[in-house]
């Protein structure tokens, strides 16, 4: 099979290093991809949100299956575009249809589907322009902290989770009135606050059965004990060591298999991945939100972990028989390390060289990925804020962070910086 990938990051080289290890793969692209994807296959440089030019990379490459990265495309609908589309319908979409995408499109859709199918998530309440006096009041009388969250996609920053009810107020009437998130903020989701340790779990559906391919904790903040600003994700460790079997069950019976149960009530075409952003309150998991893509950097342990051939597992997904496959997945902890630019998530500098990663000693047990890289005449630069992650595994968390370290601690670029507490609390 030709396959094409959309998106540029992490996720994307790690679904690239991962399908061209399968036996149906033949021809491997990803657009517009970065210095990691080009050494699996070729880069093509489109936009992944341009359906057009991506329909005619399909059609002049003759690609046979499209696995969409990031969520952008999905919540535009690129499957009902290529669904739609005479010479388009009959290759293999991963990924949901935009109707079903507003489950990561729209936090306010995606509390109704939790309310209408009795799936944990905290209580909440949702306000526009038309309710904003309604919600100032609302906002009087919550519990402290108080979430607040942007309708929309927001790239990850449409959540404030405030202190004060002044507070609250305050960043409530910037998101309505002044669309602090633009058109994303015009509908705003008020909700109680859960005190908890995070975990996302991820799934492949067809829309009708579905498998647990893996699950991960996520390090979002930039600087050491997770203080400091939110970022798209610093690291990574699988498995998580509260996720035993008790909690797991609980996360499939009272979320998982609802979830999907609903998806396929509801008849919304679901092809694709589905990342559960769950929270464990005192061993009872909710969940803070969906997404309908993979996470990154969670694919970056996720897929390194699982065995299976992934093109196949992809191929279920699309023809049915997801039901009968059985998911293997590697026992050792697998961690990965991001080195960001210096500077982000704030403003940072890109084109900057990237020197040393011809000194890493080629090992079976670490792997580096390329997130925000490119290549230029020979050399490997920048191009982004979150640059390269380094998966290891170990015989635990800890000896596989120290891995993911010390070959960073081998690579160099101007402003470089990682955690080096990845993991710290187990
Ligand atoms: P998101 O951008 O939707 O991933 O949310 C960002 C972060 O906000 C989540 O990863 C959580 O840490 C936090 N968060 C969102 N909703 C809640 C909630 N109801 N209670 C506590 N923390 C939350
Ligand atoms: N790492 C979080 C995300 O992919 O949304």
């Amino acid at each position: 099979m030709n396959i094409l990938i959309l998106g540029a990051g992490g996720r994307e080289h790690t679904f690239a290093w991962k399908i061209k290890q399968s036996s149906h793969c033949s021809q491997l692209f990803t657009a517009p991809g970065n210095a990691g994807t080009a050494l699996c296959g070729e880069n093509i440089n489109v936009s992944v949100t341009d359906f057009d030019a991506v329909k005619e990379i399909c059609l002049s490459r003759k690609i046979d299956m499209v696995v969409v990265g990031p969520e952008d495309p999905l919540v535009m609908g690129i499957y009902d575009y290529f669904k739609e589309d005479e010479s388009l319908k009959n290759i293999i979409l991963i990924g949901p249809s935009a109707a079903a995408a507003q489950l990561e499109g729209s936090k306010a859709f995606s509390k109704h589907f939790m309310q209408r199918h009795n799936i944990p998530t905290a209580s909440y309440a949702e306000f526009t322009d038309a309710n904003f006096e309604e919600g100032l009041q609302y906002l009087q009388q919550h519990s402290q902290p108080i979430v607040l969250k942007a309708d929309g996609l927001a790239a990850g920053k449409g959540v404030v989770i405030c202190e004060t009810v002044a507070e609250a107020q305050k960043v409530f009437t910037s998101m309505i009135k002044e669309r602090q998130f633009g058109e994303a903020s015009a509908k705003v989701v008020i909700e109680e606050f859960l005190q908890g340790i995070e975990v996302s779990v991820f799934v492949l559906t067809d829309g009708k059965d579905y498998k647990i391919i893996g699950h991960a904790k996520d390090y979002k903040r930039i600087g050491v004990g997770d203080t400091g600003l939110n970022t798209g994700g610093m690291g990574c460790v699988s498995p998580v060591p509260f996720v035993n079997d008790v909690f797991m069950n609980k996360v499939e019976k009272t979320i998982i298999a609802p979830t999907i149960k609903g998806i396929h009530e509801e008849k919304l075409d679901y092809k694709g991945f589905v990342f559960f952003g769950l929270i464990n309150v005192n061993n009872e998991p909710f969940v803070i939100e969906y997404n309908c893509r993979m996470g990154d950097p969670e694919t970056e342990v996720v897929l390194p972990k699982l065995k299976n051939d992934f093109v196949e597992l992809l191929k279920a997904v699309d023809k049915g028989g997801l039901q009968t496959c059985t998911i293997e997945t590697d026992e050792r902890a697998c961690c990965t390390v991001m080195a960001v630019s210096g500077g982000y998530p704030g403003n940072y500098k890109k084109d900057i060289k990237i020197t040393g990663l011809e000194n890493v000693k080629k090992e079976n047990d670490i792997l580096i990925f390329h997130a925000g890289t490119k290549q230029n005449n020979g050399d490997i630069l920048t191009n982004g804020g979150r640059v390269l992650a380094v998966s290891s595994f170990g015989k635990n968390i800890k000896e596989a962070v120290d891995k993911s370290t010390e070959v960073l601690n081998e690579i160099s670029f101007e402003g470089m910086y990682f955690r080096k507490d990845i993991g710290y609390e187990f």
